[in-house]
Order: C-alpha cells, then sequence, then structure tokens
C-alpha cells in the first residue's frame, strides 16, 4: 500500500467475482457498495468485475439491486454520479441461501461459474463475510467443502474476515485454527478497518519518510503518548452485539492496538507485508502483560449516564437504550496505561481511551515531548512549568492532520510564553474526497497485498493482552455503573489514572482541542 509507483498510478483491480455474505446486512449497505461506489468511480475496480450478494434474505437479483438503490447509495458523500452507480448496481447479482447449508454452496459453486462465463470473470473469488461472527467459521469450511477454497490453474480464491474476530484468546485461536484447516494464511485478509484510514496509514509515511521525526521518535524526547478513540454516538441499535462485547473487546485488540502498532514499531527493513507486520507483532509482544493488581491501577471502565451532549440534545442513559438491559454491566467507555518494555519505549507510558456518548468524534493520537530544561526561563519571571512541553498530533479524524504544539513570545515589553500550533491539514493540501475507509482494503485484497491486514499472531498476541483485564473485570463486576454522564470524558477514575503520574488527558471539544482540563 505505501508502494509510491502504485500510489501515482493507481491500476484496476485483477478481474473477480466479489462474493459477500451477509449481503443485505448494514456492513455491504453503509460501507462496502459506497466504498465499490468509489473505487468505480476512480476506475480501480476491475474491467471485468461481478458482486454476488449472498444471505438468507428472501431477495432475487432485481430486488437486491433495487435494496441497494434504495438503502445504500444514501450513503454516498459528495458529487454523487448516477452513471457510475448505475454501472455497479448492474453487475450485481444476487443467492439466496443459508449459510449453514452444503446445498446452497452447490448452488453457489454453480452461479460462480455461470458469473465467469457471463461477466468474462477467469475464476478468481474475494469472499467477504460480513455476517454475524457465529458464522465465520462455518461459511469458511463450507467454501472450502464445495472446493471453492482451491487455487488452481493461475486464479486466486481470498477470504475477507470482518471483527470481532474471536471474543477473547482461546475463541480467537480456535477460529484461527478452524481457518487455517480449509484455507492458506495467504489467503485470509482479516479487516481492521482503522488501517483503512488514510491518516492511520501516512502515520508510516510521517514517521518514516522524515528525516526529523525518528531521532526524536523514542524514550528520550517524548514523555508519553495518549491514543483517543472517542465517539459521540450511543449504542444505536447494535445492543445485542454490544452488550456481550463492550468497549474494550469492541475497540481495543483492534483498532487502538493496530493505531499503537503504528506509532511504536521499529522501522521496517522494508515495506513488504510480513516485514511490517513482524515488525508491529515484534511491539505488541513487548508491552507488558498487566498483572491482577496493576488491572485495578491500569485500566479503567465506564458506562454512561443519561446526559447532555455539546449540541444540547439530552441522551438516555446506556441502560435505557433498546436491547440493553437495565442493569447491564457492560462499559461503553475505558482507559488503559501500557508501557511497552522495549529500547525505544521503556519507561513511556501509553495511554488508550475509547468510549460511547464522549463529547464528540476525535481519534487522535497525541505524543507529549519532555519539557526542555528552561534554565533560562527559571531566572525570568516564568516559573519552568509554565514553558508547556511540546505535543504533536496525529489527527485521524475528523479534520485528519498532524499539528505541532510549540511555545512561542507573545509580542510586548515582558517575556511572556504562548502555545502555537504548526497545522497540516490533509484537506487544505489534498482537497477532501469522501472515503469509507474500505476503499483501499477491498483494492489491496483483489491485488494481493496483505499488509493492511491481520495475521493470525497479530490477533492472538493483543487478545493476550486483554485476557488479564477481562479475567479481573469478570471477578470484580463494576459497583458504579453508571458513572459518567453522556457528554463528558468518561469516568473519574480515568483522569485520576493520569493525575497520578502527574499528567492530563487531551480535552477536545467541538471548538478545539487543550492539553489540560480548563
Ligand atoms: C467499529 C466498532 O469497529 O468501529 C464500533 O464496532 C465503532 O463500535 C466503530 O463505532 C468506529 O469506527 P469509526 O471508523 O467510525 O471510527
Amino acid at each position: 500500500m505505501l508502494d509510491t509507483d502504485m500510489q501515482n498510478e493507481m491500476i484496476q483491480a485483477p478481474s473477480c467475482v466479489m462474493v459477500i455474505f451477509g449481503a443485505a446486512g448494514d456492513l455491504a449497505k453503509r460501507k462496502l457498495f459506497p466504498a465499490l461506489y468509489y473505487l468505480s468511480a476512480a476506475n480501480q475496480l476491475p474491467e471485468n468485475f461481478a458482486i454476488l450478494g449472498f444471505s438468507r434474505e428472501d431477495f432475487d437479483t432485481d430486488s437486491y439491486r433495487e435494496l441497494m438503490n434504495r438503502e445504500s447509495r444514501i450513503h454516498l458523500d459528495g458529487d454523487y454520479s448516477q452513471q457510475v452507480w448505475d454501472r455497479l448496481v448492474a453487475c450485481c447479482h444476487y443467492l439466496q441461501g443459508d449459510f449453514r447449508d452444503p446445498g446452497a454452496y452447490q448452488e453457489l459453486a454453480r452461479k460462480l461459474g455461470g458469473l465467469d462465463e457471463q461477466c468474462n470473470t477467469p475464476g478468481n473469488y474475494l469472499f467477504y463475510m460480513a455476517t454475524p461472527p457465529a458464522f465465520f467459521g462455518d461459511i469458511a469450511e463450507q467454501i472450502a467443502a464445495a472446493g471453492l477454497a482451491r487455487e488452481q490453474n493461475g486464479h486466486w480464491r481470498r477470504l475477507v474476515i470482518e471483527k470481532p474476530f474471536g471474543h477473547d484468546l482461546q475463541s480467537a485461536r480456535e477460529l484461527n485454527h478452524r481457518l487455517l484447516d480449509v484455507f492458506d494464511e495467504s489467503q485470509l485478509y482479516r479487516i481492521d478497518h482503522y488501517l483503512g484510514k488514510e491518516t492511520v496509514q501516512n502515520a508510516l509515511a510521517f514517521r518514516f519518510a522524515n528525516g526529523v521525526i525518528e531521532p526524536i521518535w523514542n524514550r528520550r524526547y517524548v514523555d508519553h503518548v495518549q491514543i483517543t478513540v472517542a465517539e459521540p454516538l450511543g449504542v444505536e441499535n447494535r445492543a445485542s452485539y454490544y452488550e456481550t462485547a463492550g468497549a474494550l473487546r469492541d475497540m481495543i485488540p483492534n483498532h487502538l492496538l493496530a493505531v499503537l502498532a503504528i506509532i511504536a514499531m521499529e522501522p521496517p527493513i522494508s515495506f513488504s507485508a510480513d516485514e511490517i507486520r513482524d515488525e508491529q507483532a515484534k511491539v505488541l509482544r513487548a508491552i507488558q502483560p498487566m498483572t491482577p493488581e496493576e488491572v485495578l491501577t491500569h485500566a479503567v471502565r465506564g458506562q454512561y449516564d443519561t446526559g447532555v451532549m455539546p449540541d444540547g440534545t439530552r441522551v438516555p442513559a446506556y441502560r435505557q437504550e433498546l436491547g440493553v438491559a437495565p442493569d447491564s454491566q457492560t462499559e461503553t467507555f475505558v482507559a488503559l496505561s501500557l508501557m511497552i518494555d522495549s529500547w525505544r519505549w521503556a519507561g513511556v507510558p501509553f495511554y488508550l481511551r475509547t468510549g460511547k456518548r464522549l463529547p464528540g468524534r476525535f481519534t487522535e493520537v497525541m505524543i507529549q515531548y519532555k519539557h526542555a530544561p528552561n534554565a533560562a526561563f527559571k531566572r525570568s519571571v516564568l516559573k519552568e512549568k509554565q514553558v508547556e512541553p511540546n505535543i504533536m498530533v496525529l489527527r485521524i479524524q475528523p479534520s485528519e492532520g498532524i499539528s505541532l504544539g510549540i511555545n512561542a513570545k507573545v509580542p510586548g515589553q515582558t517575556l511572556k510564553l504562548s502555545p502555537v500550533e504548526m497545522d497540516f491539514s490533509y484537506d487544505d493540501y489534498f482537497g477532501h474526497e469522501p472515503r469509507t475507509g474500505y476503499e483501499t482494503l477491498i483494492y489491496d485484497c483483489m491485488q494481493g497485498d496483505p499488509t493492511l491486514f491481520k495475521r493470525a499472531d497479530i490477533i492472538e498476541i493483543a487478545w493476550q493482552l486483554m485476557e488479564p483485564i477481562l479475567d479481573v473485570w469478570r471477578a470484580l463486576p463494576p459497583r458504579d455503573f453508571p458513572n459518567y454522564a453522556a457528554g463528558e470524558w468518561g469516568p473519574a477514575a480515568a483522569e485520576e489514572m493520569l493525575q497520578r503520574d502527574g499528567r492530563h488527558w487531551r480535552r477536545c471539544t467541538p471548538g478545539g482541542c487543550a492539553r489540560k482540563d480548563s
């Protein structure tokens, strides 16, 4: 994906059929079809291409196309071209079937053979599992039993697996075993849509393509790192899933650790998929697993109560949401303090936090640098602590960009410093392109580039790190839920966790972000 020749001259992906299991579900409507549309608009879809929707729902090809016209097109942003959309929908077909019925896969094989002839696709199939996770193992086994996983005569067969990948270490291992029994690792594309986000990928370019960055990207200069994924939304209509997952499982072993790995990994010796993923696995392995005692002080959980969002809307408590148990103990907020046992990062805390019903949508990485010695300032009217440390912020969403907070002298006769920002904004430099985050991932999968997909070992290491936290939390159910009002920055314990280290979480509001509680 960081192949610059390819970036400059994006080529059409090789001809194939994309089979979407769970074709009538939310993911297909909200993300996959819009992403396919954007790829088609950029002329990056294969010249010979077909989509085959597969699900239990009672549709035929015509009514499925109508469904997508009605319910997917509305998720497109920006200038929308009817012609491009019509072209995409015209190559879309449908097959109704039960995910566990071997007969349905015989039918699938026949249908794919027919599409190969009709659409001139050479037997390359991209199977995309956009279904509830309970079906992942079964679908993979049924595909293989129908002879559709075998790669021969130069064609490829690839399987995309959505998250959640297991709900703990054991289930993730079991799923990996089931998949690896019928597919080769090289055919498996475990998706984490955070890796498809442009700014997450840019963090690699930022670190490794700029000579001034790497020398100060280590424990000598960095005081600590904060990774925040804040969402203003509540649980929406996903209570049945979220009640069994919670914020930790939903976000940390996948999205936040994916971002952490990119920020903290060592430079790879090349940008080949395995070199990059080896480095990511290495840095995740270097994170110290928490002891049960540490879980009590280094992990904080929260659940939102009713409250008022910054736009003035009063919203219900998590326990009042549709499908949520009135005494639910599911966490909707989590904050962790992690240490990485490596030469580069020893002693530098990585603070992670994510939650629902927080004051806004802010996904960012903040690197706070150590205080400058400030010897000269100490003898001036300023105290050392009045000189703010430098911070580097990588904004992932919204308003993607990178900023560097530095101190400048306020004009005037007295010595007064003020933090100011040097800011790079993606939109200003490159313009705004509507994207779902799935375009690169679908395209890379068609191209056979697994760089942005999770390997089995990376998934398992992440779950290993979650195990002690899940164990302690299971053994000690929370007594204080709900413990933060919707519209606030999580429970007080999250702030206290940093205060004990003499630090503060960065605070963002729709009007801007500040380093400290003001
Ligand atoms: C999903 C989680 O994986 O990521 C959701 O299941 C979360 O709970 C979403 O809202 C966040 O993704 P994004 O791209 O909106 O930041």
